[in-house]
């Protein structure tokens, strides 16, 4: 008999069906005459209940059924009695694929925190919480491959090993196979990357756009969505040394095309995620709303699934930089010195500002745009203001940025003027520049971090617990 996922027994087993189902054990209760054992298979957040009845079965193999061993249930499926469940498996034959001493298995039936399981990450898949989270990550980057191919992007991929700095921002990790304790060194006495196996210095990719450019002045559309590096050392909830980016880029496209498309793009995923991980976004909802009822009144946010439809059902509120500025000084917490760092036109926004805009100004996701030039990337498009350039922050409640992007400067002059002021070596950059100096066309895209986006569809406020393997400072174990 053929093994059937558990997902589909509970979907379309009916009573008298014999079937075969293979999982790991969540729990198993019970009397002197019956067990009942809660097993899982991964393909679903809810469980097959087993129905064991002691009499037919060895000691042996009962003793063997503790939560994390592995079973093999051959029997039939009857309509269940209990709540929770319309069918249960009545088991004729149990097979303890693998044991789980539940003395050592560390994952046990009752509720672990979330940093117990950060510190089992190679078992945490095994909790309902964390099955929830990656089916729900998968089903995301399904939904946006799926968004991008009916639209007619292009699927570019972009390398990781790279010479270059996209975003000028200096915070990469280098990729090397010299000697570590005894490189060659050039005459100045610094080390000679020409020896290096490439030839010269590399690094890990802190974002493909550069090359993304290149396709889309030439395929019109393109998207990456792979692994990106940055070596700063932020431990917060919100940052990753290894994360997930994927990078839309447009020829033909303005700064007003690219919010446009960050909108739907978004909002699309959404969707997605409602239409189809109902199950696992109930339980995650279910969570929170424990986690929520320890905070006062006012400090709770709204329920997971409403917030989900909340942000498909509204438009995103759309100001310039100088706009939200203005609103901050203007604030509350401004004028009660709350923030943490001081509002003045030039700072980088940090979090907490993102985030009163967010959530207690607007109580919206909102598009940030036309940021001063000095605190953003060389290859933003100048405006003439001579101050500002076209960039666009999606800031979200929970989280704040949740994607950066910009219309790029498509003009050569400008952009290698630009270079020299901010010292980015334009005769390095020549291939990219070629673009510019060849067929240039207004174009644009953004950059949305898989992670964080995760983290808002999840409701789960700590990024390490979104990423199967998070990787961050002093902490690389597996
Ligand atoms: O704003 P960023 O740095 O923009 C870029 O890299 C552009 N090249 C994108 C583009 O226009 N093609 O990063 C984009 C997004 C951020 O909005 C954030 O969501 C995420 O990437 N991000 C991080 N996520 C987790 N950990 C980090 N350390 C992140 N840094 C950025
Ligand atoms: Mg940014």
């Amino acid at each position: 008999m053929a093994r059937l996922k558990i997902k589909d027994i509970l979907k379309s087993g009916k009573a008298g069906d014999e079937v075969v189902a293979k999982g790991w054990v969540r729990t198993k209760r019970g009397s002197k005459n019956v067990n009942f054992i809660a097993l899982n298979d991964g393909s679903t957040i809810n469980n097959l209940q087993i129905v064991v009845d002691v009499e037919s079965f060895d000691e042996a193999v009962l003793r063997d059924i503790n939560t994390g061993a592995s079973l093999a249930v051959t029997g039939t499926l009857v309509e269940s009695a209990g709540s929770g469940q319309n069918i249960e498996l009545n088991a004729r034959e149990i097979k303890v694929l693998g044991k789980a001493d539940p003395e050592k298995f560390p994952i046990q039936s009752k509720k672990h925190s979330l940093e117990f399981l950060r510190e089992n990450a190679h078992l945490r898949f095994r909790t309902n919480t964390f099955g929830a989270i990656f089916r729900i990550r998968h089903a995301m980057a399904f939904a946006i491959h799926k968004y991008f191919n009916e639209k007619g992007f292009n699927y570019l991929h972009t390398p990781i090993i790279t010479a270059s700095d996209a975003e000028g921002a200096g915070q990469m990790f280098r990729v090397s196979t010299l000697d570590a304790k005894n490189p060659p060194l050039t005459e100045e006495g610094a080390i000679d990357y020409s020896q290096d196996f490439f030839g010269r210095a590399t690094n890990l990719t802190v974002s493909g756009q550069l090359e993304g450019e290149l396709g889309a002045l030439a395929l019109g559309e393109i998207y990456t969505f792979g692994p990106t590096f940055r070596a700063e050392n932020s431990n917060t909830t919100r940052h990753l040394a290894e994360f997930w980016m994927i990078e839309p880029e447009m020829a033909f496209y303005d700064l007003k095309d690219n919010m446009d498309l960050a909108e739907e793009f978004l909002k699309s995923c959404i969707k997605y995620a409602l239409d189809n991980c109902m199950d696992d976004l109930k339980f995650l909802a279910q969570r929170l709303e424990q986690e929520e009822k320890n905070k006062p009144q006012d400090q709770r946010s709204m329920p997971l699934i409403e917030k989900l439809q909340f942000v498909l059902d509204n438009d995103f509120i759309r100001l310039t930089y100088t706009e939200a500025i203005d609103i901050l000084r203007n604030s509350k917490p401004f004028k009660k010195n709350q923030f943490q760092f001081p509002v003045e036109w030039g700072i980088d926004l940090q979090s907490e500002h993102e985030r009163y805009l967010v959530e207690k100004h607007f109580k919206c996701p909102v598009i940030l745009t036309d940021y001063p030039k000095d605190i953003k990337a060389f290859y933003m498009k100048q405006n003439d203001d001579n101050k500002t350039v076209r960039a666009m922050d999606v800031l979200f409640p929970q989280i704040g940025e949740i994607i950066g992007g910009s219309q790029r400067e498509e003009d050569l002059t400008k952009l290698e003027n630009r270079m020299k002021e901010m010292d980015i070596p334009v005769d390095e950059m020549w291939w990219y520049l070629d673009t510019r100096r060849f067929g240039s066309v207004v174009h644009s895209g953004f950059g949305l971090g898989f992670e964080r986006f995760i983290l808002f569809v999840t409701g789960m406020g700590n990024i390490r617990d979104v990423i199967a393997f998070p990787r961050t400072p002093k902490n690389a174990e597996f």
